[in-house]
């Protein structure tokens, strides 16, 4: 278990028979006292503590929600369980594309069953998928079992939702339409203990006409520098070694603070914090990616060289249908500015087939970018109507078929670019993360390098967290084969001492 603050807080101070104070987090902190007596009366009679599961749905930013929620049961004393048979299941949800809900509802039907054999058990769901009033009607009408509902903007409220979905039988719904604050020093666990996501801006304000994020995350807001330079000075404190700075648009970041502090110098403040080797970001719009963001990163020796920059579409048509602010020419200028300042940057995409009114000419301009960028790799996305945005609206959704059609070459063409790409390090020297056991073989553990590639090389357990220099021998199209050299960074002590120039360690 990994905390970014200190979870052994005395929660035994606090007097649970007073009133609930005010002020957050305090209050969330006696919610949190007010659970861990429920957990102790649990534990008397089961001779066992709880055991609660949290599965996410969605992007990076869902993904450390789920360890702020995380790190509260924890510090209310639950203990994590394997898979979803426990006594408290949360989904944390995402909206973005229709397929992403219908994952939630199908997920549920087992989830019902489990509860019927397990008294007791608490369901709860939160995230995006909870701000759409459509889909929590459906849940209120339909899935009566679930125990307590809330959305994006009260997640901090989650221990005082927790000890109210405790008293009642009722389904509990706490849904917000739009947030009051950003409440700072909750508990989180994290996943990992050398690397972590930090959330330096929530919600968005761009309304891409396709997109449904503002709507469920609301407006855009930045965390004050102070805040975010605190938590990552403690993870890094904490052997945390790569930290990836969280927003859906990094590239406006702290524009409403009085005097604006742009995401540059944020990003200049972040590279003096000690301990700290690593430093990434998601996601940066092109339309705001600055100059000054290009010239920090490239003096960095923090910052990966690996650049987001989604492009949607690579038809200037359709580019302002979605309400991008940028042309494909634009697209291309900017690739070819951070290019000529980064000649060894990886760059990776988000792409999106099929939006209303998508010729044959259109989707062949999105083929032109992708062929003339090379992109290291790009997600692909078949265009999903979400209700409520402007797109749903527009006339000329593209048949199915011809979606499909065009997404398969797409996918092709981006494929064939991304191995041909990868292929050109093959024999060259990297850095590596090296983040877990490898999935399929236990010999072999399973690393990331700066541009976010994965490498599998022989190694223990003894490795992990740690960034070890290693050969790529072999190229396997979107990951590497490769071994290790003697001679890591600073942070593998083992070898360092070792004399340089000598042959692959392997093992
Ligand atoms: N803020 C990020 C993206 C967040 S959503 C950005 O602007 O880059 C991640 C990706 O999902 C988007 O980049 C887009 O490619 C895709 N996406 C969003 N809405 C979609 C929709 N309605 N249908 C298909 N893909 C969508
Ligand atoms: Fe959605 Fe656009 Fe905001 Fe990204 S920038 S979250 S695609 S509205
Ligand atoms: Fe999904 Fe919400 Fe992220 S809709 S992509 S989880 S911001």
């Amino acid at each position: 278990m990994y905390q970014e603050i200190d979870l052994d807080k005395d929660l035994s101070k606090i007097d649970i028979n007073a009133e609930p104070p005010i002020k957050e987090p305090d209050r969330q902190y006696y919610y949190m006292a007010k659970c861990r007596e429920r957990v102790k009366g649990f534990e008397e009679e089961n001779g066992r503590r709880p055991c609660y599961f949290v599965q996410t749905f969605g992007c990076q930013m869902n993904a450390r929600d789920s360890e702020k929620l995380a790190g509260i049961l924890e510090l209310a004393g639950f203990v994590k369980a394997q898979g979803e048979e426990a006594d408290f299941v949360i989904y944390n949800t995402c909206t973005v594309r229709e397929n992403a809900n219908n994952r939630v509802y199908g997920r549920l039907g087992y989830l019902h069953n489990l509860k019927k054999k397990r008294p007791g058990m608490r369901i709860a769901l939160c995230g995006c998928m909870m701000q759409e009033p459509e889909a929590v009607e459906k849940l209120k009408k339909s899935y009566r079992f679930v125990n307590l509902i809330f959305g994006t903007h009260n997640l901090y409220k989650f221990a005082e939702l927790l000890a109210q979905c405790y008293e009642t039988d009722q389904m509990v719904v706490d849904v917000w339409e739009q947030a009051d604050q950003i409440v700072e020093e909750l508990p989180a666990e994290r996943k990992f203990s050398f690397k972590s996501g930090v959330n330096i801006m929530f919600g968005c304000n761009n309304f891409c006409s396709y997109c449904i994020v503002p709507y469920v995350r609301g407006r855009e807001k930045s965390r004050e520098p102070k805040d975010i330079l605190r938590e990552v000075e403690r993870l890094a404190a904490d052997g945390v070694v790569e930290i990836m700075l969280l927003g859906q648009n990094v590239n406006s970041y702290g524009k409403t603070f009085d005097p604006p502090v742009t995401f540059a110098q944020l990003l200049q403040e972040v590279e003096k914090i000690e301990g700290l080797q690593r430093i990434r970001f998601m996601t940066s719009h092109p339309k705001d990616l600055s100059d000054e963001l290009i010239a920090v990163m490239a003096q960095s020796d923090k910052i990966c060289r690996h650049l987001h920059l989604p492009l949607q579409s690579g038809s200037s048509r359709i580019l302002q249908k979605m309400n991008r602010h940028y042309n494909k020419e634009d697209y291309l200028l900017l690739v070819e500015k951070v290019r000529a300042t980064m000649p060894d940057l990886a760059l990776t995409t988000d792409l999106i087939v099929g939006f209303p009114g998508e010729t044959e000419e259109d989707f062949l301009e999105t083929m032109d970018v992708v062929k003339k960028v090379g992109f290291d790799s790009a997600f692909t996305f078949v265009y999903s109507k979400r209700s409520g945005t402007p797109a749903a609206q527009m006339e000329g959704q593209v048949p199915e078929e011809i979606v499909k059609d065009r997404f398969d070459r797409l996918l092709k063409e981006v494929q064939e670019i991304s191995a041909q790409k990868a292929q050109k390090l093959t024999g060259s020297v990297q850095d590596v993360l090296i983040e877990s056991i490898n999935d399929h073989d236990a010999a072999l553990v399973t690393g990331k390098m700066d541009n976010n590639m994965a490498v599998h090389l022989k190694g223990d357990a003894g490795l992990i967290g740690k960034i070890v220099k290693v050969r790529l021998d072999a190229c396997r199209g979107f990951y590497y084969y490769g071994s290790r050299v003697c001679g890591d960074t600073e942070t593998d002590q083992d070898t360092a001492a070792l004399p340089e120039n000598q042959p692959p360690c392997m093992g």
